[in-house]
C-alpha cells in the first residue's frame, strides 16, 4: 500500500536534511519580520504568551500529523488526501482539505516576496553605507522612501521571484539542501550579535519586559486569533507544506523528535529577533506598534552605530534573504508538486507558471497596503487554522488508528496516546474555541 511507495520527486538525503529544509520553511520573515511588528501591535507579552501555547499545543501535533500525512501518501497535499481519503473510505469533501491549502501558499507567497524584496533593497542600502550615522527619524525616512517608490519594489519583488522560482525548478535535494546547512546557523550568529549591541542600548530590560511581562488587559478578540494564526505561519502549518516536505522523507526516521526540534529552533529564533529589537525600539523613543515597516526601522540603526556595522547589516539582510528564499519554497512546493503530478509539464515549467501567476497577485501588495492587509488577515487568521482544524481531524479522527500508528512509530503507547488525544480533541477544541472568541461569544 500507500506507506512503502516513494515519492516520484525525490527524496531528502537524510533526517539532517529534512531538519534543514523544514527548519528553512519555519525560520522566515515570519519569525524575523512578522512576529516582532505584531508583538508590538498587540501589546507584548500577553501576546508572546499565547502564541507560546499555541504552539506547543496546537503546532507541534499539527506538525507531526501533517508530517505523517506526507509521508503516508507520498504525493503533493492535493493528491495526498484524495489517497488518503481513499484509504480510510471517508468522504470525498475531504478533498477540498488539499486545495485550501495551495491556495493559501500562494496568495501568501505573492506578498511574501514583496516583503523579501524591501530586505533585498536594504543589503543594497547597507553596503552603500546609507545607515551611518544616520539618526532614528532618517532611518525611518529610508523606509517611507521604498514605500513610496513601487518601482523599486516592483524590481526587488521581481529578483526575488526569479531567484525563488529557480531554486524550486530545481527540485529536493539540487542547492536547497547545501545552502540552507550553512545559512542557518550563520543567521543565528548574527542575531545573537544583534542582542549584543541591543544590551548596550540602555533599555534592554525595558525591551524584556515588554517582551515577557504579559499585560492580558491588553489582549483583544482579534489579538489572540492573531498568535495563533501567527503560530501556524511561522511554523509552516495548515496549508500542506510540511505535508510535501514530510512526502520527501525517508522511512524510519521519527517524525515526532524531529517536529519538536523544528518547533524549538523556530521559537528561538522568533525571540532572540524580539529581544534584538524591542530594545532599539525603546531607547530611540520609536512606536513598538509601527507596524510592517517595524525592523526597516530599528535594526538598520544599530547597524548605523556599531563598528563595521555596514558589513554586519549587508550580512543581516542576505542572510534574512535566504531565510525568505528557503521558506518561500515551501510555499510553493505544494501547488509545483501538483501540477507536476496532474498534467504533462516538468518541474522547470510548473516552476515559472506559479512563479508568474503569484509575481502578479504580489503586485496589489505593492500598490496598497490595505490589500496586504486583507490577504494578511484571511491567509494567516483564518486559511491556516482552518486548514490546520481539518488536518488535526483527519489525522485523529479519520485516518485509520493502524496506519496512523505505523507511520509514526512511536517508542511507547503513551506517545502515541497523547499524540492522538492532541489532535483528536485538544487542537479542534483550541482553534474553535478562538474563532468563538474572535466572533465576541465570550464577551
Ligand atoms: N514559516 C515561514 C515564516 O515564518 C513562512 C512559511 C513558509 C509559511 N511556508 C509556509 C507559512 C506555509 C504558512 C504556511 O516566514
Amino acid at each position: 500500500m500507500t506507506g512503502t511507495k516513494k515519492s516520484i520527486h525525490g527524496e531528502w538525503s537524510s533526517r539532517f536534511a529534512f531538519i534543514l529544509a523544514a527548519t528553512g520553511s519555519a525560520v522566515g520573515l515570519g519569525n524575523i519580520w512578522k512576529f516582532p511588528y505584531i508583538t508590538g501591535e498587540n501589546g507584548g507579552g500577553a501576546f508572546v504568551i499565547v502564541y507560546l501555547l499555541c504552539v506547543a499545543v496546537i503546532g507541534i501535533p499539527i506538525m507531526i500529523a501533517e508530517t505523517m500525512m506526507g509521508r503516508r501518501a507520498r504525493q503533493c497535499p492535493i493528491n495526498a488526501l484524495e489517497t488518503l481519503t481513499e484509504e480510510a473510505g471517508a468522504h470525498k469533501n475531504w478533498h477540498y482539505l488539499g486545495w485550501l491549502g495551495v491556495i493559501a501558499g500562494f496568495l501568501i507567497l505573492s506578498y511574501y516576496s514583496v516583503i523579501a524584496g524591501w530586505a533585498l533593497a536594504y543589503v543594497v542600502k547597507a553596503f552603500t553605507g546609507s545607515f551611518s550615522g544616520e539618526s532614528a527619524a532618517q532611518i525611518s525616512g529610508l523606509f517611507s522612501d521604498l514605500q513610496a517608490s513601487p518601482g523599486q519594489q516592483i524590481f526587488w519583488h521581481t529578483v526575488f521571484m526569479v531567484a525563488t522560482m529557480s531554486v524550486v525548478a530545481r527540485g529536493v535535494q539540487g542547492g536547497l539542501e547545501k545552502a540552507v546547512r550553512l545559512l542557518m546557523p550563520s543567521l543565528f550568529v548574527l542575531l545573537i550579535l544583534l542582542v549584543a549591541y541591543a544590551m548596550t542600548t540602555g533599555a534592554y530590560m525595558q525591551g524584556l519586559e515588554f517582551l515577557f511581562k504579559p499585560d492580558f488587559s491588553k489582549m483583544t478578540g482579534d489579538g489572540v486569533l492573531t498568535a495563533m494564526g501567527h503560530a501556524f505561519f511561522t511554523l509552516s502549518l495548515g496549508m500542506g507544506a510540511i505535508m510535501v516536505y514530510g512526502s520527501y522523507l525517508p522511512k524510519g526516521i521519527s517524525i515526532a523528535k524531529t517536529s519538536i526540534l523544528i518547533a524549538g529552533a523556530d521559537t528561538l529564533v522568533a525571540l532572540l529577533a524580539g529581544v534584538a529589537i524591542f530594545p532599539i525600539v525603546f531607547a530611540n523613543g520609536l512606536e513598538a506598534s509601527a507596524g510592517p515597516g517595524l525592523i526597516f526601522q530599528t535594526l538598520p540603526i544599530a547597524f548605523g552605530n556599531m563598528t563595521g556595522g555596514w558589513l554586519f547589516g549587508v550580512l543581516f539582510f542576505v542572510l534574512l534573504v535566504f531565510a525568505a528564499i528557503s521558506s518561500a519554497i515551501s510555499l510553493i512546493e505544494p501547488a509545483v508538486a501538483w501540477v507536476v503530478e496532474n498534467y504533462d509539464v516538468d518541474r522547470k515549467q510548473a516552476s515559472i507558471y506559479m512563479g508568474v501567476g503569484t509575481w502578479a497577485l504580489g503586485l496589489g501588495t505593492v500598490f496598497s497596503e490595505s490589500f496586504f492587509e486583507k490577504i494578511d488577515y484571511l491567509t494567516a487568521n483564518l486559511m491556516l487554522p482552518l486548514g490546520g482544524l481539518g488536518i488535526a481531524l483527519f489525522a485523529g479522527r479519520v485516518m485509520l488508528q493502524k496506519h496512523t500508528q505505523a507511520e509514526l512509530a512511536l517508542d511507547n503507547e503513551i506517545e502515541y496516546t497523547a499524540w492522538k488525544f492532541l489532535v483528536s480533541y485538544v487542537t479542534p477544541v483550541a482553534v474553535f474555541l478562538v474563532f468563538l472568541h474572535v466572533l465576541g461569544v465570550f464577551g
